[in-house]
């Protein structure tokens, strides 16, 4: 398998290229708008096609390359049903597998950072989006966000998967690239072994986060796919 870890540095935002070698077929996790030309010169300097763009949730720092992606490369906008998006080509649930090749990509409806986030494992990796991140989790108090519903979304989603299951998250803001399962487990600030649902909950509501700088050009961007133009307020 072919895997990449790009990075974003004004978002601080992580996204992956996975590709399997026989098929040559790849997926992008967490594109963003403005590197498009990044992943399209790194599609063809390996020949290439990217079948999906999977999305992790629909973010507010950033604007997602899904709609850049599906009219250069012909690629397939893949969320989650509730993500409430309907320009998505594949709206996954739960449990859902997609093939790549020889690469099967489970999704895990892990909602709490907001009601749609999903997870993606692909063999010993998992793709948490922002709902577990190394050393913390998204935040909680947007997009139908929920402290309860994010702690039990790890607890049963992802604590649940092996130790040495590699954490892949939607950002790090420190330079950090990836943990593991087990370490998270052990020692994540806001959800290691410790620390109970009532404790998380309590952390996270007084977090006293600023207002998202982006979210208000971002989220109705999209829910269109990442069409900037697009009018999705109501
Ligand atoms: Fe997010």
């Amino acid at each position: 398998m072919l895997f990449k870890q790009l990075f974003e540095p004004e978002s601080s935002t992580y996204t992956y290229l996975l590709a399997c070698e026989d098929t040559k077929q790849a997926i992008l996790i967490d594109p963003v708008a403005s590197e498009i030309e990044t992943y399209l010169d790194l599609l063809e300097q390996h020949g290439l096609s990217l079948v999906y763009s999977l999305d992790t949730h629909v973010h507010a720092d950033h604007v997602t390359g899904a709609k850049l992606l599906k009219e250069r490369a012909g690629s397939k906008a893949v969320l989650h049903r509730n993500s409430g998006v309907p320009c998505g080509d594949i709206l996954v649930t739960d449990g859902c597998l997609l093939r790549i090749g020889s690469i099967e990509v489970e999704a895990r409806y892990t909602p709490g950072h907001t009601n749609a986030c999903t997870s993606y494992v692909v063999d010993n990796m998992v793709f948490t989006g922002d709902a577990l991140l190394i050393d913390g989790c998204g935040r909680t108090d947007f997009q139908e966000g929920d402290a309860g519903t994010l702690y039990d979304s790890i607890h049963n989603q992802l604590f649940s998967l092996p130790d040495d299951t590699v954490v892949y998250p939607g950002h790090d803001y420190k330079g950090r690239t990836h943990s593991s399962i087990g370490h998270e487990r052990e020692f994540n600030a806001r959800l290691g072994h410790k620390q109970t649902r009532e404790d998380f909950i309590e952390l996270m509501k007084h977090l006293d986060l600023p207002y998202p700088a982006k979210i208000d050009v971002a989220l109705p961007a999209n829910k269109a796919c990442g069409n900037v133009d697009a009018d999705c307020k109501k």
